[in-house]
């Protein structure tokens, strides 16, 4: 999927005044949209209209004379909303964060956080690396507040804690859950399109709809995969041929057990069954929005002809569909310290932590840790 003759649908969001076509001058600064970040009113928006205009009949001259810092609703009216719902794309962004309580992120529940005390910004370059997109202007890290070994070491039994930061991330057990109270993607099969919505399965954390872009999975309460990360993640870039025959991983992080960089990492996945030209085997970046668009025509075909010309890529004509899954780095909703994940947590044999798969012959605490003989 990619913003590639969507233009006017995606560019609310996708900023730029008025981008509607690959004509659109990145470098005019008078087509960055100031108010979406600094309005303080919270009137400005931009759901309605299309290419990234406000919407008509709110009163700019009144928003452009209370102007000030971000607020977490600034940002989140993009970063929550992404993937069609509130939570739908990270499962760790949502409204939720708007007025969260200190059980719910202790950073911008309990010390009222905005979000760029964390993604600090210096000239408007807004630290903080995408686990999809990159376009990193710097990163933002747990240590770049806390210490490495931020645990009791006069406690013999916290002190374990700080040993145990070699190999696992701050998130890993100060993020135990995600989606906690809103629903989140984590599955999408674009062959099954349907005209009419029908919800197929509900239950109190999850739901199963049927529509125009295939067959959706949310879910809420739920557990991160856990994967061992060095700081970088693999990319498949536009264009690029799809090798195997099974699931083709998007962005997956690159680390294993054997990396003393890596950490045991959270990440939401979200699996996909997604259309690719079945003779140039590249995934398809499809026309989704307009009259003539995928979501108005339910072609699959037609809907490539425009995307991939739009993206500048071959197409054979021939649609299939392949498996995918993407990647997403959990950083938001730390928890308070009572209910991080502790001992018995993963040292259980209930616990929440795989560690076969993650390369461990037994639970290390009694098999011991990665680099001990
Ligand atoms: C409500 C705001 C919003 C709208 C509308 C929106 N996006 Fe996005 N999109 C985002 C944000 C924010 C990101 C950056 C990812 C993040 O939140 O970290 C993003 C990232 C992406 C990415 C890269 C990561 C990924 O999820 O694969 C793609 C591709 C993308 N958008 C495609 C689209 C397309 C195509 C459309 C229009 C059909 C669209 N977006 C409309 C907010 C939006
Ligand atoms: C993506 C969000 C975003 C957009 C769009 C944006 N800003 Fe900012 N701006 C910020 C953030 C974040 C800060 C830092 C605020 C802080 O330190 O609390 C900032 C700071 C500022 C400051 C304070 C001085 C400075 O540079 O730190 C000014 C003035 C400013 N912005 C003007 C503008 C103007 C004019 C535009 C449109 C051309 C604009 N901003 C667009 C996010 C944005
Ligand atoms: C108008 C919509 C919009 C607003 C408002 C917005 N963002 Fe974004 N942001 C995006 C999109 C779209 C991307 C993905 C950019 C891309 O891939 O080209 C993004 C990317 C990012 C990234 C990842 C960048 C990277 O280098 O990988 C961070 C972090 C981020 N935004 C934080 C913020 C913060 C903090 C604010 C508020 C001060 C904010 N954003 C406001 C749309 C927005
Ligand atoms: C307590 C600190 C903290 C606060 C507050 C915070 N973030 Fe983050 N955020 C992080 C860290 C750490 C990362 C990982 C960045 C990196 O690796 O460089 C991150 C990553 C991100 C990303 C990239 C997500 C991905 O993996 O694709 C986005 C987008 C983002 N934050 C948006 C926001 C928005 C919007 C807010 C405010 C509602 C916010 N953040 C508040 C710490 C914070
Ligand atoms: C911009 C600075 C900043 C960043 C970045 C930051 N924190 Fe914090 N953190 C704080 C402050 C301030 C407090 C509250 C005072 C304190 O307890 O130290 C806090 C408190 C905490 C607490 C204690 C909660 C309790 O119950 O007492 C934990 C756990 C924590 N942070 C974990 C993290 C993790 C994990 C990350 C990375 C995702 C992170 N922090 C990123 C500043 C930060
Ligand atoms: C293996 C799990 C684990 C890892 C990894 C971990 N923590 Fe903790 N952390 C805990 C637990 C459990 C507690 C609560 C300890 C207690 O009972 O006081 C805690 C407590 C804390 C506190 C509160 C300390 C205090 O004395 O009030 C902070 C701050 C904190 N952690 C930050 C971090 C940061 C930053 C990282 C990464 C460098 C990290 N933690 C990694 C499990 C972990
Ligand atoms: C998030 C899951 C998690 C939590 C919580 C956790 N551990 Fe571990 N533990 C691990 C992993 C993974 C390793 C292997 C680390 C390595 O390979 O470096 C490990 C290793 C160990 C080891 C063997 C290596 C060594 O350092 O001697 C012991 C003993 C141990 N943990 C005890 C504890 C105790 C006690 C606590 C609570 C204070 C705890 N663990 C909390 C996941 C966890």
């Amino acid at each position: 999927m990619s913003i590639e003759s969507n233009w006017c649908g995606c560019t609310k969001c996708h900023a730029g005044y008025g981008w509607k076509d690959e004509n659109f001058d990145f470098t005019d600064m008078a087509n960055v949209d100031c108010l979406v970040c600094h309005d303080t009113t919270g009137r400005y928006s931009k759901k309605k209209n299309k290419c990234g205009y406000p919407d008509k009949g709110i009163d700019l001259a009144q928003i452009a004379g209370s102007v000030g810092p971000p607020g977490r609703g600034n940002c989140g009216a993009c970063h929550w909303y992404g993937g069609g719902g509130d939570n739908f794309k990270h499962g760790d962004l949502s409204s939720e964060f708007l007025n969260p309580s200190r059980s719910f992120d202790v950073h911008m529940g309990g010390e009222d956080f905005s979000c760029q005390e964390c993604h600090a910004t210096d000239q408007h370059r807004i630290a903080g690396s995408s686990t999809t997109s990159a376009v990193s202007e710097g990163s933002v890290s747990c240590l770049d507040c806390h210490d490495e070994s931020p645990h009791d070491d006069a406690s013999p039994l916290l002190k374990q804690l700080n040993g145990h930061c070699q190999s696992i991330a701050c998130q890993t057990c100060h993020i135990p859950t995600f989606a906690r109270k809103k629903f989140t993607l984590t599955s999408r099969d674009f062959s099954k399109g349907a005209k009419e919505n029908k919800i197929l399965e509900q239950s109190e954390n999850k739901i199963v709809v049927q529509g125009k872009l295939g067959i959706t999975v949310k879910e809420k309460a739920l557990r991160p995969t856990y994967a061992w990360y060095n700081g970088k993640h693999h990319r498949y870039l536009k264009g690029d041929t799809i090798k195997t025959s099974g699931v083709t991983a998007l962005n997956s992080p690159v680390g294993s057990i054997k990396d003393p960089l890596a950490r045991i990492t959270p990440y939401k996945l979200v699996k996909s069954r997604q259309p690719m030209d079945s003779e140039n085997r590249i995934l398809i970046v499809p026309h989704l929005t307009g009259k003539d668009g995928f979501m108005a025509t339910g072609d699959w075909k037609l809907a490539a002809e425009k995307g991939m010309k739009a993206a500048k890529l071959p197409f054979s004509g021939k649609v299939d569909f392949v498996e995918t899954v993407m990647y997403w780095r959990l950083n938001h909703g730390v928890v308070p310290k009572e209910e991080s994940l502790s001992c018995l947590d993963c040292h259980s044999p209930s616990g929440v932590m795989d560690f076969k798969a993650l390369g461990y012959k037994q639970d290390p605490a009694g098999g011991g840790a990665r680099f001990e003989k």
